[in-house]
């Protein structure tokens, strides 16, 4: 497989996934509403297009992977933020699905972005077959990988991604090391909530896993295999930095600060297991927490 149209492609997982992609030799498309902006994050060999029409009428990508979306932790969720969350996802993907229908094209494969908040919270581990406890998360989640699911009517293979929290230097991490650099990090709420997180070399390698591997379809749950709790996530990210991380953020301030994506994103949280990554013999690069963080906080 060698051509591959990508949405999000600017976005610190699809930075990452595009550097590597093209390194492997494919050719690479990414629909941006800025490509000025893209131009400047992505590698030169890189297409960029604002609108799905500009594509010539035998473009026919063999890979969509599909990540944009309307980031969900740069603040507050508001009645007009939420629709902005479902629109850069869903409308997205209902836009890719009928440009493919309307030029008669069957991918090969889509590799669609979800997230863990599709299971909401609970303590006990989870994997893809596991149910999901209701609440915003979980149908932001479930809408989405609906719309990608509808790509299967044209025999093309599905993927949903149930991403964890990607640590890199962007994304999550980047927003927890001013405080924790300053020794003002520590537990959040209880600290017993469950954090399923990813080594964003890691979230690379599962995205290309999942287009080489043509038996993976449906969701795939893109996580570490060792999630910890809140607690412990503090704790081994004081250890890599070298400092104090004992200040805990009380859950009354967490909800007075950022309200519902507080409750669902900071004091509730899910321990997922990756079934499907290790059933298919992928190989983790980062499977432990401590040396994924010393790796980026190094970086
Ligand atoms: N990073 C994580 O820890 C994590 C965890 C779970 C799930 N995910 C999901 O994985 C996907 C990629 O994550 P990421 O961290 O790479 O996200 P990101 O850095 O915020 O990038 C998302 C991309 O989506 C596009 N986008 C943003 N707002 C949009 C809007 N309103 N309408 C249309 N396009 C919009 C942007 O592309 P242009 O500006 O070029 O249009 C942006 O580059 C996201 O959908 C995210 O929800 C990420």
């Amino acid at each position: 497989m060698s051509s591959i149209l990508i949405t999000g492609g600017s976005g610190f997982i699809g930075r990452h996934f595009c550097t590597q992609a093209q390194q492997l030799g494919f050719q690479l498309c990414v629909l941006t509403r800025n490509p000025e902006a893209a131009a400047v994050r992505l590698p030169a060999s890189v297409r960029l297009i604002q609108r799905l029409s500009e594509l010539e009428a035998d473009y026919a990508p063999e890979v969509i992977v599909n990540l944009a979306g309307e980031p969900l932790a740069a603040g507050r969720w508001t009645q007009r933020r939420k629709q902005r969350f479902y629109d850069s996802r869903i409308n997205l993907t209902d836009r890719l699905y009928d440009f493919c229908v309307a030029r008669g094209h069957k991918p090969a494969v889509v590799i669609s972005g979800s997230a863990i908040g599709y299971y909401g919270p609970g303590d006990q581990p989870v994997d893809e077959h596991s149910t999901a406890v209701d609440g915003f998360s979980h149908q932001l989640c479930k809408t989405w990988e609906q719309s990608a699911k509808r790509f299967e009517t044209l025999g093309t293979r599905v993927c949903y991604l149930r991403t964890g929290i990607v640590l890199g230097e962007e994304g999550a991490l980047a927003r927890m090391l001013p405080p924790f650099k300053l020794a003002l990090g520590g537990p959040i709420g209880s600290g017993k909530q469950g954090m399923s997180w990813i080594h964003i070399n890691d979230m690379v390698g599962a995205i290309l896993h999942c287009i080489n591997n043509p038996q993976i379809g449906g969701p795939v749950n893109a996580t570490a295999p060792h999630p910890v709790s809140n607690a412990e996530f503090s704790t081994c990210l004081g250890v890599a930095l070298n400092r104090p991380a004992r200040l805990p953020m009380p859950a009354l301030m967490v909800k007075l600060l950022f309200g519902e994506m507080g409750e669902e994103l900071l004091l509730q949280g899910q321990y997922v297991l990756p079934n499907k990554l290790l059933v298919s013999d992928f190989q983790f690069q980062y499977p432990d927490l401590e040396q994924a963080l010393q790796q980026v906080v190094a970086g």
